[in-house]
């Protein structure tokens, strides 16, 4: 069975954009393939995190990602900080990897516009421990969205680097894992491109109905439609991607029907459209609270994990320091 590796931002909730465009197809993956989901914590500390959001942060995201339908006995799902054998690798890497390459990746540009004020040395040698993250199970594939797709390029030049450094065949290098169809692109409610691409866009897992009523009546619009059959402006034509994605095809087509004959009430269908939303998010979201109140199950899924993913990751480690040289006296 293939391996398929995924790191989760331990920063933000999920919202439906990540909810419908990735966790569903992870959850689906997990029968497929030997699965490894971690929440990334060592490299949120590139931003500072307070420690108590840090702590409360990950515990939100595992319960988040328990409540969709990862199963933490089929899949290893682990925090990251709990695998010591991640850190070692990635000081490892670290003597392979080259200012100039890290300083080129388009992830460091970006971090040095966006925070010009803390260019830490974590910021440059992020790919480094992405790499150590994959090559550590020896992952096949990786989901990654265009962001990560060089990142993962990365991944495979260490890889690939310490293969030739050392003469040996030890990593594969690891593919980016494509959805293909599966992949649903969730637009925003602020009528320009996905969902949680600019703030305020999104629609959280946790958010409570009153809430989502709020968010989808003030969504972006246009002033109707003028002629029948006329095309779309994007504001619409995203409210009605949202539809498809939430509302049955009667609902959808109902809508789709006014649109086109110019009767449409965009107020009604942001109704009709949060109440679907609605209807998707309430049992998720009753169920994270659930898993939030219940330290003792969070607690034993993480244990499981974490020694799940150590098992691996020693055993990588110690052939990797066999490699290096490092003998035991
Ligand atoms: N960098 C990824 C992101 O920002 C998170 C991540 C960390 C990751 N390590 C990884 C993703 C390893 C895939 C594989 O989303």
């Amino acid at each position: 069975m293939e391996t398929v590796l995924s790191g989760i931002r331990s920063t933000g909730n999920l919202h439906l954009g990540n909810y419908f465009g990735a966790v569903t197809n992870f959850v689906k993956m997990q029968k497929d393939y030997n699965c490894y989901f971690f929440v990334a914590d060592l490299h949120s500390l590139t931003t500072y995190p307070k420690p108590g959001d840090l702590h409360a942060n990950v515990r939100a995201v595992l319960a988040e990602y328990l409540a969709a339908g990862i199963d933490p006995e089929q899949s290893t799902l682990y925090v990251q900080s709990d695998v010591p054998e991640i850190s070692e690798l990635y000081l490892l890497l670290n003597m392979n990897a080259y200012m100039g390459e890290l300083e080129r990746t388009t992830t460091f540009k970006d971090k040095i516009r966006t925070q010009p004020e803390n260019v830490n040395a974590g910021l440059l040698t992020y790919p480094v421990l992405m790499a150590a993250d994959i090559i550590i199970h020896r992952a096949h594939k990786v989901p990654v969205g265009k962001d990560q797709e060089q990142n993962l390029e990365m991944t495979r030049k260490f890889a690939k680097r310490f293969n030739s450094m050392y003469g040996v065949e030890y990593f594969h290098m690891p593919e980016p894992f494509n959805f293909g169809k599966a992949l649903l692109k969730v637009p925003g409610l602020d009528g320009q491109g996905k969902m949680g691409k600019t703030s305020g866009n999104g629609i959280y897992l946790v958010d409570e109905p009153e809430a989502i009523r709020k968010k989808v009546m003030r969504a972006v619009t246009d002033a109707g439609p003028t002629k029948e059959n006329q095309e779309m402006t994007e504001p619409i034509a995203n409210l009605f991607t949202l539809m498809d994605i939430v509302s049955t095809k009667d609902t959808v087509s109902h809508f789709r029907e006014q649109y086109n004959t110019c009767q449409i009430r965009y107020g009604d269908m942001k109704k009709q459209l949060a109440e679907d939303i609605i209807m998707v998010t309430t049992p998720l979201r009753e169920k994270i609270n659930e898993i939030l109140a219940d330290d003792a199950y969070i607690r034993k899924a993480v244990a499981l994990g974490r020694e799940k993913a150590r098992a691996s990751a020693s055993k990588t480690l110690k052939e990797v320091r066999e490699i290096i040289g490092f003998r035991p006296f």
